[in-house]
C-alpha cells in the first residue's frame, strides 16, 4: 500500500510562527510534527511514500526527511501550488499510486495508541476504511453518523447541526478507485476537493467502513498555538512517565521489520550526542536484553 502524507496549506492560524516553516515543521515536543503521522504508518507497514507540500516548504521536507534509504523507506516529493483540498492530493500522487490502494494522513494529525489502526490496515482489501472519533466540537471536522448496529449513514463536512459527536480523523485508506472518485468531484462552495465527498461516494456505493476509535485513544490537534501546546505537553507527559517515544520514526521502522537491529544501532551511532541519541541507544541495549 502506498502512503500520502499532505503537509501543505497556509498554517495561518499559527502566524507568525509559520512564516519561516510551515506548521508541519513545527515541534510538537521534541520532534518535527511531521515525524509523527509519518511514523504512524510506517508501524502500519507503509514503506513508499510521497510527501505533498508548498513549493516553499518542499525544499526544507526534504532536508528533514531525505529519500527514506536511512530509515528502510522510500520518499518522493510533490508539490501542491495552492490549497485546493485534501482530495487533490490524489491527483497530484496519481502517478505514484500507480495500480495500487493507497493510505492519506494529514500532516498535522498525532494519534496515539492501541492497535486500533493495525487492525484495520491488515483487514483492508477494498473500497475505504476511516474512523470516527467522539469529540466535543463535532461541527469543525467531518462527521459521520451511525445506526444502531454501527454501521454509517451519513457523512458531514462541517455540519452546523452535527448528527453525531463523531469527527472523522484525517487517516483515509482506499482501494485505487480513489484515484477515479477524486477525478470525477467538483470542487466544494469553499472551492475545495473534500475528502468528505470522497468518503460520501464510497459511502453511496456501499464500500466504506467506518472504526470507532476507543476511548484510551488520543488524536490530537495541533493546529493552534494553544493546541500545538497542548499536544507538546501531552507528548512530554507519556515519554517522561514511560520512558518511550511517540513517533519516532527509527523506532517504528525496527518495529515494521525495515531495518534490522544492526541497521538501528548504526543509525543511533550517526545521531549527534543528544537525548534522542541516547533514547535510540536504550531502546537497541533493551532489544539486546530481551534477545539474550
Ligand atoms: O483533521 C481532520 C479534518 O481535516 C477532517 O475531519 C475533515 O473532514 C477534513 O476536511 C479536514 O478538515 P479541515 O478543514 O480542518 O482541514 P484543513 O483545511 O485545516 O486541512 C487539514 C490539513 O491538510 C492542514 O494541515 C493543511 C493540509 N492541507 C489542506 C488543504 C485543504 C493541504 O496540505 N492542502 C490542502 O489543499
Amino acid at each position: 500500500m502506498k502512503g500520502i502524507i499532505l503537509a501543505g496549506g497556509a498554517g495561518s492560524r499559527l502566524y507568525p510562527l509559520t512564516l519561516v516553516a510551515s506548521k508541519q515543521l513545527q515541534p510538537v515536543y521534541d520532534k518535527p510534527m511531521v515525524y509523527y503521522p509519518l511514523s504512524t504508518l510506517i508501524e502500519n507497514g507503509v514503506r513508499e511514500f510521497c510527501l505533498i507540500s508548498t513549493p516553499q516548504d518542499l525544499p526544507k521536507f526534504a532536508q528533514l526527511l531525505g529519500d527514506g534509504k536511512k530509515w528502510g523507506i522510500s520518499i518522493e516529493y510533490r508539490e501542491q501550488a495552492k490549497p485546493a483540498g485534501i482530495a487533490q492530493a490524489f491527483l497530484i500522487a496519481e502517478s505514484f499510486v500507480g495500480k495500487e490502494a493507497v493510505t492519506l494522513i494529514l500532516g498535522d494529525n498525532i494519534f496515539y495508541g492501541a492497535d486500533t489502526f493495525r487492525k484495520a490496515f491488515a483487514e483492508f482489501q477494498s473500497g475505504a476504511t476511516i474512523f470516527g472519533y467522539h469529540v466535543h466540537d463535532p461541527e469543525r471536522y467531518g462527521v459521520v453518523e451511525f445506526d444502531a448496529q454501527g454501521q454509517a449513514l451519513s457523512i458531514e463536512e462541517k455540519p452546523k447541526n452535527p448528527k453525531s459527536n463523531y469527527a472523522v480523523p484525517g487517516l483515509y485508506i482506499y482501494d485505487n478507485d480513489v484515484l477515479d472518485i477524486t477525478r470525477n468531484l467538483k470542487p466544494s462552495p469553499r472551492g475545495e476537493l473534500e475528502i468528505t465527498d470522497v468518503n460520501v461516494a464510497y459511502l453511496k456505493r456501499g464500500n466504506l467502513r467506518v472504526h470507532r476509535l476507543s476511548r484510551g485513544f488520543a488524536w490530537l490537534d495541533a493546529g493552534t498555538s494553544s493546541s500545538l501546546h497542548d499536544a507538546s505537553a501531552y507528548v512530554q507527559t507519556i515519554e517522561k512517565r514511560q520512558g518511550i517515544k511517540i513517533g519516532c520514526p527509527e523506532e517504528a521502522a525496527y518495529r515494521a521489520g525495515f531495518l534490522s537491529l544492526a541497521e538501528l544501532q548504526e543509525l543511533a551511532g550517526k545521531i549527534p550526542n543528544c537525548e534522542y541519541h541516547d533514547y535510540l541507544n536504550q531502546f537497541v541495549a533493551e532489544i539486546k536484553r530481551q534477545q539474550s
